[in-house]
């Protein structure tokens, strides 16, 4: 696991545009593996600049998002599938057939686990998976106790979630109580994965899934299991991190970030 740390959460959203930008360019044909979240808004409107102003061409590539709430149809508002049109496939010139999320009306979950799961393999994997993490640790929707070898299901939020979540419904209580999700071991699967954290209230969690004991109770914790996972946050996200220095100074003298050292 690496951890870089910008000074202002604008840098941490540039920084993990750019690198998604970065693969895009060097691999077009490249399966991206997508997430929702406040935090994510910003940086789908930076890579929706860059495809505008930098030509940045989304016309190979193939995306599965993370989760999708139980019961929503993707004209639902607050669905995850009118959340990715919204903010970033109408924005780019994604191929939408190519955009895949678990579909919120299947009647048999189990079914669509499978059917999701054998969609990501078909396509040869996520080859970029990026994160965000809920107040209580989880990715996806892993809540706690999830299985660090769970695949995607059908998975009850928690009362937390529900608080965190439930704002941003025009009618909070019409925030469906399951999601389907990737799971843990789903996500470990991609080969890479970049979890973006940013603002104070994610300080604490955030040092429990990147400094603390690998747990099922907090599902970003498992991430410190793979092999290729990069932790970018903002100054206020890492300020409990006991490891500050060394992060920076990694950051400051590896070569490969040389050139984004000005984000
Ligand atoms: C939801 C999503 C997660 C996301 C989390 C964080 O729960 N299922 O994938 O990481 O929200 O959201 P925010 O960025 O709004 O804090």
């Amino acid at each position: 696991m690496e951890v870089i740390i910008r000074p202002t959460t604008e840098s941490a959203v540039k920084f993990t545009a750019r690198l998604i930008a970065d693969q895009l360019r060097a691999n077009p044909k490249m399966v991206l593996g997508l997430a929702t979240g406040r935090t994510m808004e910003a940086v789908y409107a930076e890579l929706a600049r860059m495809h505008r102003e930098e030509g940045l061409d989304f016309s190979q590539a193939q995306s599965f998002n993370l989760d999708e709430y139980i019961g929503l149809s993707g004209d639902n508002k607050n669905s995850y599938r009118y959340y990715m049109n919204y903010h970033l496939f109408n924005h780019v010139n994604i191929d939408k057939s190519k955009t895949n999320l678990p579909n919120g009306m299947a009647e048999d979950p189990i079914a669509e686990g499978e059917r999701y799961e054998a969609a990501i393999k078909a396509a040869g994997g996520v080859d970029m998976q990026l994160l965000g993490i809920g107040r209580d640790g989880h990715i996806g929707f892993n809540e706690p106790l999830s299985s660090l070898n769970s695949r995607t299901r059908a998975k009850a939020l928690t009362p937390e979630t529900y608080e965190q979540n439930a704002p941003l419904f025009d009618k909070p209580e019409d925030m469906p109580m399951r999601a389907f999700t990737m799971g843990v071991g789903t996500i470990m699967d991609a080969k890479s994965v970049i979890l973006l954290v940013t603002g104070a209230e994610k300080a604490q969690i955030l040092k429990k899934a990147v400094e603390g004991p690998v747990t099922s109770m907090i599902s970003a914790t498992a991430l410190q299991y793979h092999n290729k996972a990069l932790v970018i946050c903002d100054e206020e996200a890492g300020a409990l991190l006991e490891g500050k220095k060394y992060y920076n100074w990694i950051f400051e003298k590896e070569p490969q970030w040389q050139k984004y050292h000005n984000i």
